[in-house]
């Protein structure tokens, strides 16, 4: 496969300490050296990697399946030296996998162990605005929240993470975050890898930086544009991890966890693997590639073969696409990190197979549709000129109906559109016909800058006139500085209502 840089600013002056201006439209001056992290061939990979712990649930006289969810707080050895203050969800750092299954209905006692509100949005989940968990449903300190709705979406890795208005990118930085991971009956006929943990791998992928008393630092390189960036890698909060794989096939369900920054993911030899599935379920059939590039929100989830007794690294390479010029050095887009080592064993067991039809292609694309809307992202703040108004509605969509959203970068910036409530359809990239990887269902879709890419989705149930889902920049520092937006689904004969004024402290315990 070919692959090929954007631009090649990366050649100007590599190292050396020095500024750089850049002319057009005002002068722009930055710090070039020590803006480029390369950690391929320096990461010892001495701790296996960490499985995080499937949740156990219990099943309540009403038959819902149970989940007791504990946020608190912790602290986390993740390297020799003072350990890390870390945040998480029945543990220290991240929290258990949540595993259940489409048509069963799920219950949540979510009790917040810390010292200020926090949510819990679960992340590509269709379910009632009031279950979201975005910052409407912000849970005061020692209150329990209790979501439930019934899971109605095919098999997929969905993910979890706080929402608290304007205070997102750190509280997923200090570790709450976990997979959410949908089963069905037509994905478990399938002969794909599924043993957790042995060759159904969850990797929830996160870069951090720490300061010499082991926090977490938060600062932003200079110039930069998306806020904190690391240069470390942690996999399931393991710094280094490997993986012993004792099968032929295995799949990773990678997670862009991190909070601004992009990866472009391949191995070390440069070896192809076949993308399985994105955000919202299985692709029809896989496609093989030997890169994935996802952003912060994404999933990708890929199946990858190994030959008995070998090693091979996953890395995460320069992006191949979506930086422009200079701003690719100071955002991450020329880094390389060496993420993951796999270790073969001297015999593997083969009983597992890439099925020639896997999951059901996106299908919003054959209906009528009912508005199309236009969301234009600029600056680190603005959709369509506005920040986010905790009070304000920004529009309704009818229930029952398709809809078509052009989003658009509008400047160099990165930026990674969300949408809460519904999976969606990517019918277009500029007018072209997606990338394979942007043909399966998607929840969170890359905006290379100045690119419009045409969003189908459809509304099908869940009205509420007053309470709105978000819409919104993944990369955290761009949600937390207002770059959301907030759209409630209304009834047949429903206005746009008014969001209750206490609705942060909504509480359904
Ligand atoms: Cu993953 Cu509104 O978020
Ligand atoms: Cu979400
Ligand atoms: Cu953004």
């Amino acid at each position: 496969m070919k692959r090929r840089k954007a631009l090649k600013w990366t050649a100007i002056g590599a190292g050396g300490l020095g500024a750089l201006a850049v002319g057009g439209g005002g002068a722009l001056a930055y710090v070039w050296s020590n803006a480029k992290v390369d950690t391929v061939g320096k990461v010892d990979f001495d701790t296996p990697l960490a499985i995080p712990p499937e949740a156990e649930s219990e099943t309540d006289s009403a038959g819902s399946r149970v989940f007791n969810l504990d946020i608190r707080a912790g602290r986390t050895q993740f390297k020799p030296g003072p350990a890390t203050e870390t945040w998480g969800v029945n543990q220290d750092y991240l929290g258990p996998t949540i595993r259940a299954r489409r048509g069963e209905e799920v219950a949540f006692a979510i009790a917040n162990g810390l010292d200020e509100e926090t949510s819990v949005h679960w992340h590509g989940m269709h379910l009632p605005a009031v279950m979201d968990g975005g910052p409407h449903q912000a849970i005061a300190p020692g209150e329990v929240w209790a979501p439930q709705w019934t899971i109605d979406q095919p098999a997929t890795t969905l993910w979890y993470h706080p929402h608290p208005h304007g205070e997102t990118a750190r509280h997923v930085l200090n570790g709450i975050s976990g997979l959410f991971i949908i089963d069905d009956d037509r994905t478990d006929e399938l002969n794909l890898p599924r043993t957790y943990g042995v060759d159904d791998v969850p990797m929830i992928v996160q870069d951090r930086k720490f300061d010499d008393a082991g926090r977490f630092e938060t600062t932003q390189p200079f110039m930069g544009s998306q806020g904190w960036m690391g240069d470390e890698i942690l996999v399931n909060g393991t710094l280094g991890p490997y993986h012993e794989v004792s099968t032929r096939l295995v799949r990773l369900r990678l997670l862009n966890g991190s909070n601004s920054r992009l990866y472009n993911f391949g191995f070390s030899d440069d070896r192809a693997f076949s993308l399985i599935g994105t955000d919202g379920g299985l692709l029809p059939e896989a496609w093989e590639t030997d890169r994935i590039q996802i952003s912060p929100g994404e999933r990708a989830e890929i199946v990858v073969a190994f030959e008995p007794g070998e090693t091979v690294e996953l890395r995460s390479y320069p992006a191949d696409f979506g930086y422009f010029g200079p701003f690719s050095r100071v955002n991450g887009g020329d880094d390389r990190f060496d993420v993951c080592r796999f270790r073969a064993a001297d015999s593997l067991a083969d009983d597992t197979e890439i099925p020639s039809a896997m999951g059901t292609a996106p299908d919003v694309d054959g209906g009528e549709v009912a508005e199309e809307r236009s969301f234009t992202l600029s600056g680190m703040s603005n959709i369509n000129g506005e920040s986010m108004d905790m009070q304000r509605i920004d529009f309704g969509v009818r229930v029952g109906t398709t809809e078509v959203w052009e989003v658009k970068s509008n400047d160099a910036y990165l930026h990674s559109f969300h949408v809460h409530d519904v999976q969606y359809q990517v019918l277009s990239v500029d007018g072209e016909e997606p990338p394979p990887f942007l043909r399966g269902w998607k929840d969170t879709v890359f905006l290379q800058p100045q690119k419009k890419y045409r969003l189908a989705m459809r509304f099908e149930d869940y009205t509420d006139p007053n309470l709105p889902y978000m819409y919104h920049c993944h990369i955290l520092v761009h949600e937390d500085r207002g770059m959301m937006g907030q759209f409630v689904v209304l009834g047949e004969d429903e206005e746009i209502g008014t969001v209750p004024e206490n609705s942060t402290v909504h509480d359904h315990s």
